[in-house]
């Protein structure tokens, strides 16, 4: 029986290691992680991270073929195949602070893995690396491994959350790099045969190391670009008078362009996108190429712009004072059907509307209030470094109210912000909502969910992102 072993049970090493034993039962997964929590988690009722379809597929080969362990060693040890699948987050210090990724946790795993190897593997990139991250790797497993054979590969994950089960058990590629050796060439077959289980052989990509490792960065950084398109058009739409989603429509159309990822929003949030694009700046800087890296930057730079742009729509449309008014907050999660935080455009409108002096109240269905407090307080970029996560500090965490119910959030609210796309919030009674608002009582739409002209008929006074102004938010925000 092929041993798997990945270290790493977060977003990417749980489901994938589950839907690889779910679709083969002839190999053993062992997902092992340095954090006793999340693999408590992992073996009980309640997983780690919410994700559709998820709990059924665990619970169906947990304890057959699939295992969540903290012996991190002794699964290394044992395995055939390794996967590596830890953080790799922004640098905070030193060289290339704020743009280069922070490789520690992936050197650390590498020398843990020569250390206890008694037997050749296959060590697999699964975590997303800056190019050349391939060779690092193999220097230091060979030159401390004990004259062990190790293959490595980049096998790089394009799953989104909240769609984790559905990308994985039909994934638009499985993309495998490795070295153009026969012994190479023999790891990329090895690896490509675990997907051929399920995944059909013509969307088995395989290419160089280098490809493989450049291509995760440049299609993040393609969807990202997108978005950030988008969203500079929303506020010209705002400008001119266009409506930013008949513009996505029409350009959607056309077959060249397409209609997904042209959805305006607040900003894009998550784990990835951010934190990928800037290492390939970091990486295009260090390779003499500061037009390619401006070029990209720029990606950042909109999507920075677009949550400032929304605050200030907040506080322009409201008389330019949100200090001592109560705002509700209605998602935090960066998208919905996901609990996941990580670099959420909520986290930056909130300190945003908290520097105004805003009281804010916060409802969210799948974040925890203690989530919500440690993003508020904690420092840029440090959310990724599991070693070093500070604790919740008072400052701005605790002038926010966390609540369970969307009614409790709105209530006595001058102005409702709609951050996260849950469909909970397109159904929401919102002439309950606003009876018990102060008036006038403002909606700002971060993710054009609900329709402008039905919330206006009730009363409000409607801000949608790129969406044609509302009589009342042009006149203030000429005044202010
Ligand atoms: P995560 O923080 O959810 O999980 C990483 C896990 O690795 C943590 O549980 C941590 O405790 C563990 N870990 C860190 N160092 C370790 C070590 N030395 N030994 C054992 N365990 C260790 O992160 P994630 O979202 O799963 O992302 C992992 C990688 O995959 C990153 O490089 C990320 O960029 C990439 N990626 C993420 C997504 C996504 O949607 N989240 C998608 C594609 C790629
Ligand atoms: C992304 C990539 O899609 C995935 O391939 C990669 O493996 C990890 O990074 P993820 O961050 O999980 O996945 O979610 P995604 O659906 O890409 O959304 C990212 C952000 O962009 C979210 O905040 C989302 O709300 C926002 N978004 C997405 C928009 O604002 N508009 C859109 O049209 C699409």
């Amino acid at each position: 029986m092929v041993k798997i072993c990945c270290i790493g049970a977060g977003y990417v090493g749980g489901p994938t290691m589950a839907m690889i034993a779910l679709k083969c039962h002839d190999i053993e997964v062992v997902v092992v992680d340095i954090s006793k929590p999340r693999i408590a988690a992992w073996n009980s009722d309640e997983l780690p991270i919410y994700e559709p379809g998820l709990d059924e597929v665990v619970k169906e080969r947990r304890g057959k073929n699939l295992f969540f362990s903290t012996d991190v060693q002794k699964h290394v040890a044992e395995a055939d195949i390794i996967f590596v699948s830890v953080n790799t987050p922004t640098k905070t210090r030193g060289l290339g602070a704020g743009k280069a990724a922070d490789l520690t946790y992936w050197e650390s795993a590498a020398r843990m893995i020569a250390d206890v190897s008694k037997t050749d593997k296959i060590v697999v990139e699964k975590s997303t690396v800056p190019v050349k991250t391939a060779e690092a790797i193999e220097k230091i497993l060979t030159k401390n491994g004990h004259g062990i054979e190790f293959q490595i590969l980049s096998n790089p994950e394009f799953l989104a959350e909240g769609t984790a089960v559905e990308d994985l058990l039909k994934p638009d590629r499985v993309l495998i790099g490795g070295r153009e050796t026969p012994k190479g060439q023999a790891a990329i077959q090895a690896l490509a045969a675990v997907y051929a289980h399920w995944v059909p052989k013509e969307n088995i990509i395989t290419t160089n190391l280098w490809s493989a490792e450049l291509s995760k960065l440049a299609a993040n950084a393609f969807l990202a670009q997108r978005i950030s398109s988008i969203n500079a058009m929303s506020a010209l739409c705002e400008a001119t008078g266009a409506n930013v989603s008949e513009v996505a429509y029409a350009i959607g159309k056309d077959s060249r362009i397409g209609p997904k990822f042209l959805q305006s929003s607040v900003g894009f949030g998550g784990s990835c996108f951010q934190k990928d694009i800037l290492n390939l700046v970091y990486i295009c800087e260090c390779n003499g190429l500061p037009e390619v890296a401006a070029y990209w930057k720029q990606v950042v730079d909109i999507n920075d712009y677009q949550k400032s742009r929304f605050v200030n729509r907040v506080v322009g449309s409201m008389f330019n004072t949100i200090s001592g008014k109560k705002i509700a907050i209605l998602g935090f999660a960066f998208k919905k059907d996901t609990g996941d935080t990580r670099e959420t455009p909520a986290i930056d409108v909130t300190n945003g509307l908290l520097r105004d002096r805003a009281l804010v109240s916060v409802y969210d269905p799948q974040v925890t209030e203690e989530q919500m407090r440690r993003d508020l307080s904690q420092e840029k970029f440090a959310w990724d470094h599991p070693a070093h996560i500070q604790p919740a500090s008072p400052a701005s965490a605790q002038k926010v109210g966390y609540v369970m119910d969307p009614y409790q959030a709105t209530k006595d609210a001058h102005g409702v912000c709609i951050l996260t796309e849950w469909d909970e919030f397109k159904k929401m009674d919102w002439q309950k909502v606003y009876d018990n608002m102060v008036k006038p009582a403002f909606v700002f739409d971060g993710r054009n969910i609900i329709n402008p002209e039905e919330l206006r008929k009730i009363g409000f006074i409607v801000y949608s992102i790129g969406k044609p102004l509302d009589p009342f938010v042009k006149d203030v925000s000429a005044l202010v």
